[in-house]
């Protein structure tokens, strides 16, 4: 850099000499022609045509070059940091604007930090319902089979929120209060938090599968397995019959990864944890040895008369709106 200013500072003397041996020289040529009206001036002759008016032109040339020489590769190399400037101050002002939106409607919930919390389930106020911790969610989602862009994922869930649940829409689409550009600068201050640890996963090896489907499945599926279709708020699906509708491998792919729905009703993947605590897959299991106990006898897949297949899978696709389920009634439990 400082070489180029010694450049900049010889070209700009030089610069200056010429443009006062010009000055100067018009000057005095201005005085000689002041007394002779400007129609009657003599033009110039041949040998000042091609002496002094050729060698002005040529001068001028000589400056005119050397300033664009220099002006236009300091001018280039001033802006690629310019914009790299500007780029990073609109980067840093919509972080700060996503930090600040984030503060104001999410911490609540989501904790001050992104680190998780909970809110007051609509179905049960005197339970919590977790709400994830936000700080690791690209780690938690890195290895899911439904999630590819991260990004995309948490602008998506912004803007439709989730029905059933606490996380309500906050995009205009859901008929909530932010603008796209703002579910953008929220997503952008998540991205920009991360840390990239998860909790250790565990196998909930003390817990009984009872108690592991009334602490994580309970609030969606409902008491009884039953889920919408028991309670048409709940989003969860019904889940007796799900063993004719499902292999038991595919139910335990269903647990780690979950279920993306269009609609937003999201069925969320417990193989990173959506919660505090990811279940290792022995965990899982022992929930699916818990539903297929849940089953009433002709829920089963080898007994289970067709009837009830073709009763459930109408009750699964229109979510029990309708209430035309006559269940076969779940054993009931506790
Ligand atoms: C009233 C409480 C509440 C508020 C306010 C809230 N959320 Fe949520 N959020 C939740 C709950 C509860 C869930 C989990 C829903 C479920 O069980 O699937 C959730 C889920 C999410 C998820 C999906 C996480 C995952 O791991 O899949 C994201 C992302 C999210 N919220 C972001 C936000 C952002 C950003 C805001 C603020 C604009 C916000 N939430 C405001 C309660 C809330
Ligand atoms: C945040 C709410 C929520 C929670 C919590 C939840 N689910 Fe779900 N689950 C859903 C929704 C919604 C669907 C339906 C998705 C769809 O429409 O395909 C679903 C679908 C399922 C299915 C597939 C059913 C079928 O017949 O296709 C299974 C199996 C299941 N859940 C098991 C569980 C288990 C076990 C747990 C607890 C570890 C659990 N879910 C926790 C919301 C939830």
């Amino acid at each position: 850099m400082s070489q180029s200013v010694v450049v900049i500072g010889i070209l700009a003397v030089a610069g200056a000499a010429v443009l006062a041996f010009l000055f100067a020289n018009a000057s005095r040529q201005r005085r000689a022609a002041e007394n002779v009206p400007p129609g009657m001036r003599p033009g110039y002759s041949d040998e000042q045509l091609e002496r002094s008016v050729l060698e002005r032109y040529m001068a001028w040339g000589v400056v005119l070059t050397l300033f664009f020489a220099v002006f236009f590769p300091v001018y280039w190399i001033r802006e690629q940091s310019r914009t790299a400037g500007a780029v990073e101050a609109s980067f840093v002002s919509q972080v700060v604007a996503g930090e600040a939106l984030y503060v104001e409607n999410c911490s609540q919930c989501h904790g001050g930090n992104l680190g998780g919390g909970a809110a007051p389930s609509p179905y049960d106020p005197e339970s919590q319902w977790p709400a994830p911790n936000l700080s690791n969610i690209v780690t938690r989602y890195a290895d899911n089979r439904n999630v590819t862009d991260i990004e995309q994922f948490i602008i998506r869930t912004l803007q439709i929120g989730r029905p059933g649940t606490p996380m309500q829409a906050f995009g205009g689409q859901g008929g909530g209060p932010l603008t796209d550009e703002q579910l953008n600068d929220i997503a952008l201050y998540i991205l920009t938090n991360q840390v990239e640890e998860t909790e250790e996963a565990s196998a909930a090896a003390d817990l009984s599968g009872e108690q592991l489907y009334t602490d994580n499945c309970l609030r969606c599926h409902g008491e009884q397995l039953q889920g919408a279709d028991g309670d048409p708020a709940r989003p969860g699906k019904n889940l007796v019959g799900v063993f004719q509708r499902h292999s038991e491998e595919s139910i335990l792919g269903i647990l780690q990864n979950g279920i993306l729905v269009p609609t937003g009703a999201v069925m969320p993947p417990w193989q990173n944890g959506y919660q505090e605590q990811p279940y290792t897959d022995e965990a899982l299991q022992t929930i699916i040895d818990y539903l297929r106990e849940q089953q009433p006898a002709d829920a089963l897949p080898d007994e289970g008369g067709t009837e009830d297949t073709d009763e459930e899978e109408g009750a699964a696709d229109d979510g029990g709106a309708d209430g035309a389920t006559d269940e076969p009634s779940p054993s009931p439990d506790v």
